[in-house]
């Protein structure tokens, strides 16, 4: 038997009537091409917008760029841009399947009456044929070359940007920026020409020793544009009470002034901000995970998911007796990451070694 009476007596079996069955325009006449342009221009918009999505997530400049920053506009739009080429890619292609049912597969009127239980040997060859009948009808094996071509290309745009999510790592190097990658680098770190950067409030108001009472802690930030916005930046600024014994890490011998230390905020869990703290026991709770730090003994993991001391900021005196950061961290902010520790000592060397 020929497909198309496969599928006939495929469906009188299955109890339905074919009231209408055929191809939809005749192959090669105006309307059959209009209809195969429409539907490939569906799949093609897929391919353009799941492409544009790609290069949008390799190459578009994504980094955090302050509100007064000439790149700030393209930072901005990075999101929204990931957002509009990934769903119109989808949008498109879910049309295209659409179009492609209503304009290219057979046209067809079926009535049937439902049954039940599993289908028979005989049922699924005569479905099989039927399937077969659709595209040969359609044409989608021997001829519309556009149409195929589009519709390999709108899967293989999609396919791209389905892997690129999570492939898109491995393409870019977070280390091409050498001793200036953002991983090592904050912006603590002093400028080119040697300025050094002062310890801030939220409002950009340069801090003095005299702002702290002893026993007291503050948030500050680095004094620079858009200090505040940085994730590694907020630093806590402790005065602790005088003779109040602390434990100093070693190689971090002087990066307290007096009584006053600054230790990072971000946590070496997972990045929350570690706020809670008291002052009878020097104890800094991190809220997220219940992590615990220990101020008198160098800032130590004593409780929780954090295996790392916070990172501490060696501070000193401006000339005009303000708060500055010596030098940046001399070790990772935040959470780890593979090539933590790579570095033992990065205060020594660790920029030169990159
Ligand atoms: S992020 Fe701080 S404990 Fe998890």
């Amino acid at each position: 038997m020929s497909r198309e009476e496969l599928a006939r007596l495929g469906a009188k079996l299955d109890g339905v009537e074919l009231v209408e069955y055929g191809i939809r325009y005749e192959p090669g006449s105006p309307a059959d091409k209009r209809a195969e342009r429409a539907v490939s221009a569906w799949f093609l918009l897929t391919a353009i917008f799941a492409i544009a999505f790609v290069g949008i997530f390799l190459f578009w400049p994504h980094e955090y760029q302050t509100a007064y920053s000439d790149s700030q506009l393209a930072y901005a739009l990075y999101t929204p841009l990931i957002g509009l080429t990934l769903g119109g890619s989808l949008l498109f292609l879910g049309i295209g399947v659409v179009a492609l049912a209503k304009k290219i597969t057979p046209h067809e009127v079926a009535v049937q009456t439902r049954h039940d239980g599993f289908s028979a040997e005989v049922d699924r060859k005569t479905l099989s044929g039927e399937v077969f009948d659709v595209v040969d009808k359609s044409g989608l094996v021997k001829r519309r070359g556009v149409l195929k071509g589009s519709l390999v290309l709108a899967g293989g745009g999609l396919g791209l940007a389905a892997t690129v999510g999570a492939l898109g790592g491995f393409v870019k190097n977070p280390w091409a920026e050498g001793a200036d990658s953002q991983l090592w680098v904050t912006p603590w770190a002093p400028l080119a020409d040697g300025t050094k950067i002062r310890l801030t409030q939220q409002d950009g108001t340069p801090v003095r020793p005299e702002d702290l009472e002893a026993g007291s802690m503050s948030t500050v930030y680095p004094g620079v544009s858009g200090g505040a916005k940085f994730s590694d930046a907020p630093v806590m600024l402790f005065r602790v009470r005088p003779n109040q014994g602390i434990s100093i890490r070693t190689g971090q011998e002087g990066f307290q002034f007096g009584d006053y230390y600054a230790y990072s905020k971000i946590c070496t869990h997972v990045g929350c901000p570690v706020s809670l703290y008291e002052q009878q026991t020097g104890r800094v709770l991190c809220p997220c995970h219940q992590s615990q730090f220990d101020l008198y003994d160098g800032m130590r993991p004593v409780f929780g998911p954090a295996s790392r001391p916070l990172p501490q900021l060696p501070i000193e005196l401006d000339s005009e007796g303000y708060f500055v950061a010596t030098s940046d961290f001399i070790e990772a902010v935040g959470p780890g990451f593979w090539e933590n520790g790579k570095y033992p000592a990065w205060g020594s060397s660790p920029k030169e070694q990159s």
